[in-house]
């Protein structure tokens, strides 16, 4: 298949040194550089501007024992169910006991977290898999927008330097004066507002930390914004680190549907809906939760994705491609608590107040990555890894509604507080001997194949012939990517841009995760396999996923 192993661009022609240099601006990344900055140079790289990830669409919010009558064991049992048996338990009840301080920490900072009507204590809500109301929000349904103001503001007010519209290429690697690997910095690649290439330079650090977020982008639709493109994951494929549990990739059960060729980011309906009380219905008007679990609504994720998906594939009513969300309940109450949400609906002519609104499963999170601790640490020496994009224990084989914006300030502050007291030793960058502009890189024209090939065969339910019907369509556009730069029509070649890479980052990982779906035969979490429907406990363990010298995918782990 022979994915590159560097993305193509030409030499650098500058240089600069800091100590820290974080790529990704969202929450995890800006927390990282905001704990290490008042001793460090921290220069944050963002391929757009700073709040252009998933962080300021977020609306549920973040959870944290902060109810009395709720128990840092609750919040653990309750994440541990969600994650289906591929949790970290240790590595949770570390989560679980930093969060309320993570949520004071923000408020701290200045974030303004919703009160309880008409009083002064912070109101706290429920989502799909918490046995207690332990989640706060802000402007309603915009806690991400709360939290990535607050983080903005805070680490530009601490020093904290950013370089926008940066691309982070690949790592540069250096040898420690012990023998061992380091990293040494990253190569950048500087482009204009229209993603063209403007120069390439490297950025030498101490410590990199990747924070660059999913890739929901890799489905043709999905509640993440455009710049979820998977760079952090395929950067570290490419730099030889594995990463683990690519298959579980979370649908949030309930996105606006706006008709079945609806592509791109799509509006999430919060399942903050679904806990102050709203009911899904198919189109014939059954309920659809009832008899599939007894928290019938406000089930784990995976449970209301895949029971949704079930139905739909009866198609009742006639109706194939969504179901309903009925909300009328709450009334008028329903446009101060789901502001957001309220002004979509109107867009698509319906008043939540009075209508049910239409929605169906869209890629959400991305539970796997870059195997990595809670303080970041992952295998290679330098090298840091949180939020999203990291992989560490926290969320199993399903995250735990609002647990990542949580795990964000929580990794992030704690990676970034290492950092200020101790700094990896100064390694000098390797000379490289290949030319990265040799390397293919995808067209991005393919891109609408690579992500209608996984909606249609990497949903929420899979199956031998959907994966291996979608390894093989990869495999030719891969395939086609490296025989462009092969042949002797220079015009056929693709040049170096932003999205020339976020392209190449997808196809990387859709290849790499289609590789692990196909390796796991069983279900679990969000992974469903209707060929194996069952949970085996032989499958308690966890895929790797790794590129080889010559560009191949490997997946380590499958049970004998
Ligand atoms: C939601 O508001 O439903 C999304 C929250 C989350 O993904 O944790």
């Amino acid at each position: 298949m022979n994915l590159p192993r560097r993305l193509a661009a030409p030499q650098p022609t500058w240089e600069r040194d800091v100590d820290v240099v974080v790529l990704g601006s969202g929450a995890a990344g800006l927390s990282a550089a905001l704990a290490a900055r008042p001793v460090r140079s921290v220069l944050v790289v963002t391929k757009d501007v700073l709040s252009a990830g998933s962080t300021q669409w977020a609306q549920g919010g973040l959870a944290g024992v902060l109810d009395p009558s709720d128990t840092i064991e609750n919040h653990v049992s309750d994440t541990l169910a969600a994650g289906a048996g591929l949790c970290d338990e240790a590595v949770v009840r570390e989560l679980v006991r930093e969060a309320p301080k993570s949520i004071r920490y923000l408020m701290r900072l200045g974030a303004a977290f919703d009160p309880e009507r008409g009083g002064t204590d912070i109101a706290l809500t429920r989502e799909g898999g918490h046995s207690h109301n332990r989640i706060v929000h802000s402007g309603g349904d915009q806690s991400g927008a709360e939290v990535q103001r607050t983080l903005d503001e805070s680490a530009i007010g601490a020093g904290v330097d950013v370089l926008s519209r940066a691309f982070a290429l690949d790592l540069v690697m250096g040898t420690a004066a012990d023998g061992e690997r380091q990293v040494a910095g990253v190569r950048i690649g500087q482009t204009d507002e229209h993603g063209q290439l403007v120069s390439v330079g490297i950025v030498t650090a101490r410590a990199v930390v990747v924070a660059c977020g999913g890739y929901g982008q890799v489905f043709a639709s999905t509640s993440n914004p455009p710049a979820v493109t998977g760079d952090g994951v395929a950067l570290a494929l490419r730099a030889g680190l594995s990463a683990t549990d690519l298959e579980f990739v979370q649908f949030h059960p309930t996105v606006m549907w706006r008709g079945s060729d609806a592509t791109g980011q799509q509006m999430l309906v919060s399942e903050a809906v679904r806990g102050e009380g709203a009911i899904l219905f198919d189109a014939a008007g059954e309920r659809v939760m009832v008899g599939v679990h007894p928290q019938e609504d406000l089930a784990p994720r995976d449970v209301v994705s895949a029971a949704i998906s079930q139905r739909m594939a009866e198609a009742p009513g006639g109706v194939d491609d969504h179901v309903y969300l009925d909300a009328t309940h709450m009334g008028e109450r329903f446009y101060e608590r789901f502001p957001s949400i309220t002004a979509a609906c109107r867009e698509i002519g319906l008043d939540p107040a009075t209508d049910r609104i239409p929605v169906s499963p869209a890629a959400h999170y991305a539970c796997g990555g870059i195997k990595a601790d809670l303080d970041g640490h992952t295998s290679l020496r330098g090298l840091f890894a949180v939020g999203e994009v990291s992989s560490t224990g926290v969320h199993g084989a399903n995250r735990l509604a609002s647990n990542s914006l949580t795990e964000s300030i929580v990794a992030g502050t704690r990676v970034g507080r290492d950092l200020a007291w101790e700094l990896p030793d100064r390694v000098s960058v390797e000379p490289e001997f290949e030319d990265p502009m040799a390397l293919p890189l995808l067209n991005p024209a393919r891109l609408r194949e690579v992500r209608a090939v996984m909606s249609r065969h990497v949903g929420v339910l899979r199956d031998e012939l959907s994966l291996s019907s979608a390894a093989g369509a990869l495999g030719a556009i891969a395939r086609d990517m490296s025989s462009v730069k092969s042949s002797s029509d220079e015009r056929a070649s693709v040049e170096p841009s932003r999205r020339s890479w976020e392209g190449t980052n997808l196809l990387t990982v859709a290849v790499a995760m289609v590789a692990a779906a196909r390796a796991r035969t069983e279900s679990r979490g969000c992974h469903r396999r209707v060929d194996y429907p069952d949970t085996l406990d032989k499958w308690v363990t966890h895929l790797d996923v790794t590129l080889d010298s010559v560009g191949e995918i490997c997946v380590d782990g499958t049970p004998d």
